[in-house]
């Protein structure tokens, strides 16, 4: 499973593209607004920290539009997932980017029919939001595992980037259902390498190995 950081903060991408673990980052318009950088300029930024996809969000509404501004922002390098809306304008400008050889996320997805069509327009992911829907009282993880069975159904090779990921149990949960992508936030993603038994037995094996007084590198 691969991981991406949904954020547009460069330095907490950097500094979890250090552990090696980071596939791609997802962005989108709140996250700029959020880190009161310019869109662009962020974007080039992030596409040159992290080689994996970098999905930049389109913000008109209208086809013609939408596919301007996503032949612009592929322009800004090779790794750049054009991000559309599941409208029927994004659908049809996936369908045009894809076709362009292109990259292309699909977001903002809350049902299984929904995926499907992301599918059939040739979508390199489709982004299910898991926590806006647990939100409303719905189940997100089963709309992912809906998805799975669907796109296996008809071996699909559209991506399903589990997005709007709120706790590390949704990112086990994803790995079960067979889920290809996760994005979470950094505090997310970093909280994935914690448990307090690793804490204590570390702490005790040192305390043990201080007591022998060795070094394992000489000088
Ligand atoms: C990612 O592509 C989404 O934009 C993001 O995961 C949404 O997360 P949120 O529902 O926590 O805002």
């Amino acid at each position: 499973m691969k991981f991406f950081i949904d954020t547009a903060e460069i330095d907490q991408i950097r500094e979890l593209a250090d552990t090696g673990m980071v596939d791609g980052v997802t962005t989108n318009p709140s996250l700029i607004a959020k880190s009161g950088r310019n869109f662009i300029e962020v974007i080039a930024e992030i596409a040159e920290i992290v080689p994996g996809p970098v999905s930049a969000e389109v913000t008109a509404t209208d086809a013609d539009a939408m596919i301007a501004e996503g032949r612009e922002l592929a322009k800004i390098g090779d790794n750049i997932a054009v991000k559309v809306p599941l409208t029927w304008a994004g659908l049809k400008t996936c369908r045009v980017l894809s076709d362009e050889g292109r990259m292309v996320n699909v977001t903002l997805c809350f049902s299984a029919n929904q995926a499907l069509l992301a599918a059939k327009a040739g979508a390199s992911f489709i982004s299910p939001f898991i926590g806006r829907l647990d939100d409303i009282g719905l189940d997100g993880m089963e709309l992912i595992a809906d998805i799975r069975e669907i796109y296996d159904n008809y071996d699909f090779e559209t991506e399903i980037l589990a997005a709007s990921i709120r706790t590390v149990n949704h990112v086990q949960q994803c790995a079960q259902v067979g889920a290809d992508v996760i994005t979470a936030p950094p505090a997310i993603i970093k909280s994935l390498v914690k448990h307090p038994l690793t804490d204590k037995g570390l702490d005790a094996f040192l305390a043990d190995w201080a007591k022998t007084g060795q070094t394992i590198l000489k000088g």
